[in-house]
Parts: C-alpha cells; sequence; structure tokens
C-alpha cells in the first residue's frame, strides 16, 4: 500500500484538472451528472443522517447538494486528497453562500476519523478512481467500512456499463472520441481524459461492481442503473 499519497499516480493529474473540471463535466456529459448527483445526494440523506461523508468531494458538488438539502442538525463533511480540488470546493461553497461544510484534506486509504462515526458515506464518480486497476483498492474500501457506523450506507454514484450491446458500443465510442479530445482541447490534459475513457469503457458492469462490494463486506448491496447503465448508483450497507 502507498501510505504517502504524493506517490499516488492519479494525484499528479487531480491537481492538474481542477480549472476546467466542473465545466468539462457538464459539457461531457450534457449536464445529466447533476442529475445523477441529485439522485445520490437524496439518498445519501434518506433517513436524516446525523453525519454524512463525501469522499473524494473534488469541488465539492454533492457535498454542496448534501449541505443545502440536509436538516441543519446534519453534519456534513468533504475529504479530498487534491488542495486545488479542495480550494474550487471552498470557492464555490463561499460563492453560493453555503457554510457549515467541514473540508477535509485527505487520503481514503489513511482517514483522518475515529471508527464507527459516519452513518452514510457518499462517493461521486470517485470510486472508479479507487477501485480501477488501482493496487490500494482493497486498504480504500477496509478504511470506508470502519469510518462507517454499523448499519452505516456507502452511497455510490459511478460510472457502469449499459446491458445493450449497441447502446455499450456507442457509449465506449463517445468515450473514445467525443470526450479525449473535447476534454484534451479545453483541459489541455490529454492524458486525464484519455484516463477517464480507458477507465470507464473497461470498468465494472452492476453485477461486478456489487459483487465487489459484497467480496468487500459489505452486505445488502443494491444497484439502480442510471440512462440504460451508462451510470449507476450502489447502496452497500456496513
Ligand atoms: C473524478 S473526481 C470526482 C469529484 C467529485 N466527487 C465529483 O462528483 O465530481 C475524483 C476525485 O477523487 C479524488 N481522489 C482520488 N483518489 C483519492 C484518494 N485516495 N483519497 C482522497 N481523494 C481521492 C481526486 O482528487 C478527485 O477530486
Amino acid at each position: 500500500m502507498t501510505h504517502n499519497p504524493e506517490k499516488r499516480p492519479l494525484l499528479k493529474m487531480f491537481k492538474a484538472v481542477p480549472p476546467s473540471y466542473d465545466l468539462l463535466n457538464r459539457i461531457l456529459t450534457l449536464r445529466m451528472d447533476e442529475k445523477w448527483r441529485k439522485r445520490a445526494a437524496v439518498e445519501c440523506l434518506s433517513g436524516n443522517p446525523k453525519e454524512v461523508l463525501d469522499l473524494c468531494t473534488g469541488t465539492g458538488d454533492l457535498a454542496l447538494r448534501l449541505r443545502k438539502s440536509a436538516t441543519p442538525a446534519t453534519v456534513v463533511s468533504a475529504l479530498d486528497y487534491s488542495p486545488p480540488m479542495l480550494e474550487r470546493a471552498k470557492i464555490k461553497a463561499r460563492k453560493s453562500g453555503i457554510e457549515g461544510i467541514n473540508f477535509i484534506h485527505g487520503d481514503v486509504a489513511d482517514l483522518p476519523f475515529s471508527e464507527n462515526r459516519f452513518d452514510v458515506a457518499g462517493i461521486a464518480f470517485a470510486f472508479r478512481n479507487l477501485t480501477f486497476h488501482n493496487p490500494d483498492r482493497d486498504t480504500f474500501l477496509k478504511e470506508i467500512l470502519r469510518v462507517l457506523k454499523p448499519g452505516g450506507r456507502l452511497v455510490i454514484v459511478e460510472t457502469c456499463q449499459p446491458t445493450n450491446k449497441l447502446f455499450r458500443s456507442l457509449f465506449h465510442f463517445y468515450m473514445k472520441w467525443i470526450t479525449v479530445p473535447i476534454g484534451g482541447i479545453i483541459s489541455g490534459h490529454y492524458g486525464a481524459y484519455r484516463y477517464l475513457a480507458h477507465s470507464a469503457s473497461n470498468y465494472w458492469n452492476c453485477h461486478e461492481a456489487s459483487a465487489f462490494l459484497s467480496a468487500s463486506g459489505f452486505s445488502k448491496v443494491k444497484a439502480f442503473p442510471l440512462l440504460g447503465g451508462i451510470s449507476a448508483i450502489y447502496i452497500a450497507v456496513k
């Protein structure tokens, strides 16, 4: 396990892409990313949790949604290992007048929280980063389990694989021939968008992701495909 996050290969990329990150998410998903995060936020807040953690918050979209929709009594924390991502998230919160999110710089491999603390952990479009050919994925999952309360839920929204073969081919075509050039030109970081296209096209389908969550120690794993399986929401219980 790489204890030093500075040695993680993806960190360099997540330090470079923040300036155009939100814009490209909106363009490349035709704003569907917002709808999907909204749905994830609703799942996170069902049952009125006391403490919610947005893992890999990036520019803070899920955390901001959680803070806006949760009751004032719900404590919202948001963690990321990329300082420029966190900086963007804080600026966005300030500009939208949203207060009270605990932004934390940290690594999912070594979460700075006591065990059994959170009722819910949400993670939007970063579970793939933690698990796709990632040698530390078991460590990440152990840490997430550790900080969740018994009965606590992990809510994931992530790219998936469309079940329809033709739709799946179109999705892979779009990733390779639309996402990479547009993402590369606008961000100036072709490598980051090549990684996105490659990891999303070769990532787990709903069954594989659910099986991984169960094998990692979660129970009652449920998958809800979105838009024919381009993305999915997973709910798993500690
Ligand atoms: C694709 S972005 C997703 C950001 C955000 N959740 C969203 O919905 O747009 C992935 C984020 O995960 C963060 N990340 C990746 N691996 C991490 C780790 N091991 N610990 C903490 N953050 C991590 C990156 O810095 C980046 O901000």
